[in-house]
């Protein structure tokens, strides 16, 4: 079967897509809200680029040397040994994270509908949390919305790889720059916006210990989307002719870069209005929209913002969707259409166990958490660590030494990816192996 083929440009925006999404203008404020500024920005970003950024290159060669779904690619390059249930784990896991990601992706619909018929005006702070509290712990509202994302999710990925996934992309990823970048630039000419500047940008170790140091390694995963088959599967849409390097880079540079204009776009106005930056997975959806409701042009900059976020988070939900389409398509048989309904269903129901979890199931605890804490907690902190281990394993030590060199410098014709091949190589097979284990042990005890 001929398999689709993303252009150069596309290939990009799809890929850094996948990477941007709430991860950036959801989690990533609030965590550095949380874990002490600029300090925690500066373990990212080291963490990002000398663990995370191998491991991306790890996932981008296994996909695009077999050019196949991620069952098949662990399957066929590893000559039909079992690795290729590490492929059907990679497969599985975004399934459960695009299940509880839609659930968010439906609060960001509901407040761009919010955003859109200006319900954020002149409240007291209170208001906004009591509205947000309401909202998640209400059980048809949020449902519905979970739904309709889910559903635009499906629509895309059911198009196909280009006129789908690549055209969507292609068009929403730079829309996405330029809001969030308006909308920084916008920020820091808020009078006392300096103070929150200076908490993105004064760095305070004091604050660095070993749990922000794996939250910072956590997010780091999410963010680039390691550990679940999704930057497999995409390589595997990429032209042979394409640099990895180049590709895996630019990607990781836009996530990073998307993460700290969310940082400048939002902390400014949070200390512009006197408010805490440590509110926690609510900052976005309470605290932004009462600042909202306070500063000139308001209005429309929540409206701006909820597209910002419903983009994001879309661009990033078919990626998920997709490492399982290409499953069921070249393994099973199965139609795309027929592979994107059966999914969806698995995914709503899943979804709307997550949502309930805020209000009618808020009872129902595994480990001490609930449904969605419970999935989130499970596939950031466990799933997608084992993930990426797996996949540097197999790249470091059961794949030959050869064949990643010839995929990685295109055969040796690149002579900027060949000189850095020996570093690459000693951080895919020892560095990133001991480092994922000792953080995973300690995240353990
Ligand atoms: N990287 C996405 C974000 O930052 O929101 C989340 C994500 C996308 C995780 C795709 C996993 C994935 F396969």
């Amino acid at each position: 079967m001929k398999r689709d083929r993303f252009g150069r440009f596309g290939a990009l925006v799809a890929m850094a897509g996948s990477a941007v999404g709430l991860g950036n203008l959801w989690r990533f404020p609030y965590l550095v809200g949380e874990n002490g500024g600029a300090a925690f920005i500066i373990v990212y970003i080291l963490l990002s680029f000398v663990l995370c950024l191998p491991i991306f290159i790890s996932e981008f060669v296994i996909g695009r040397r077999s050019q196949k779904n991620a069952f098949a690619a662990f399957r066929d390059l590893s000559g039909g040994s079992r690795w290729k249930w590490v492929g059907l784990f990679t497969i599985i896991v975004p399934l459960i994270v695009l299940s509880y990601y839609s659930v968010i992706g439906g609060w960001s619909v509901e407040y761009l509908f919010k955003s859109l018929t200006f319900s954020f005006t002149g409240e007291s702070r209170s208001t906004f949390s009591t509205m947000f509290t309401n909202f998640v712990s209400s059980p048809w509202t949020p449902l519905l919305c979970h739904t309709v994302f889910l559903l635009m999710t499906t629509l895309i990925v059911i198009v196909g790889i280009k006129d789908g996934i690549e055209k969507f992309s292609k068009v929403m990823m730079p829309l996405l720059f330029v809001i969030v970048l308006a909308i920084a630039i916008y920020a820091v000419t808020l009078p006392g916006a300096s103070a929150g500047l200076n908490y993105l940008f004064n760095p305070d170790f004091s604050k660095i210990d070993g749990s922000s140091i794996a939250a910072a390694l956590g997010q780091a995963f999410f963010s680039l989307s390691l550990g679940f088959g999704t930057i497999m599967t995409y390589a595997s849409y990429v032209d042979k002719k394409e640099n990895i390097l180049f590709q895996s880079t630019a990607t990781a540079v836009s996530d990073l870069m998307f993460a700290m204009i969310a940082g400048v776009a939002i902390m400014p106005a949070v200390f512009a209005f006197g408010l805490n930056p440590q509110s926690g997975p609510g900052l976005v959806f309470d605290t932004l929209p009462y600042v909202f409701g306070q500063m000139p042009g308001g209005s429309v900059i929540a409206i701006l913002f909820f597209v910002a976020l419903l983009v994001a988070a879309l661009t990033s939900s078919i990626s998920m969707l997709e490492v399982a389409v290409a499953y069921l398509v070249e393994e099973k048989k199965m139609s795309r259409k027929w592979a994107c309904v059966i999914l969806f269903v698995i995914c709503w129901l899943v979804g709307a166990l997550c949502s309930l979890s805020f209000g009618p199931l808020s009872d129902i605890h595994i480990n001490g958490r609930n449904l969605f804490d419970f999935f989130d907690n499970l596939s950031s902190n466990v799933l997608m660590t084992l993930g990426s281990l797996f996949t540097v394993l197999f790249v470091g030590w059961r794949l030959k030494k050869a064949d990643i060199y010839d995929e990685f410098t295109n055969g040796g014709t690149l002579s900027r990816n060949a000189k850095l091949f020996g570093v690459l190589w000693f951080l895919i097979r020892y560095v990133c192996p001991v480092v994922i284990i000792a953080i995973f042990v300690s995240g353990l005890l």
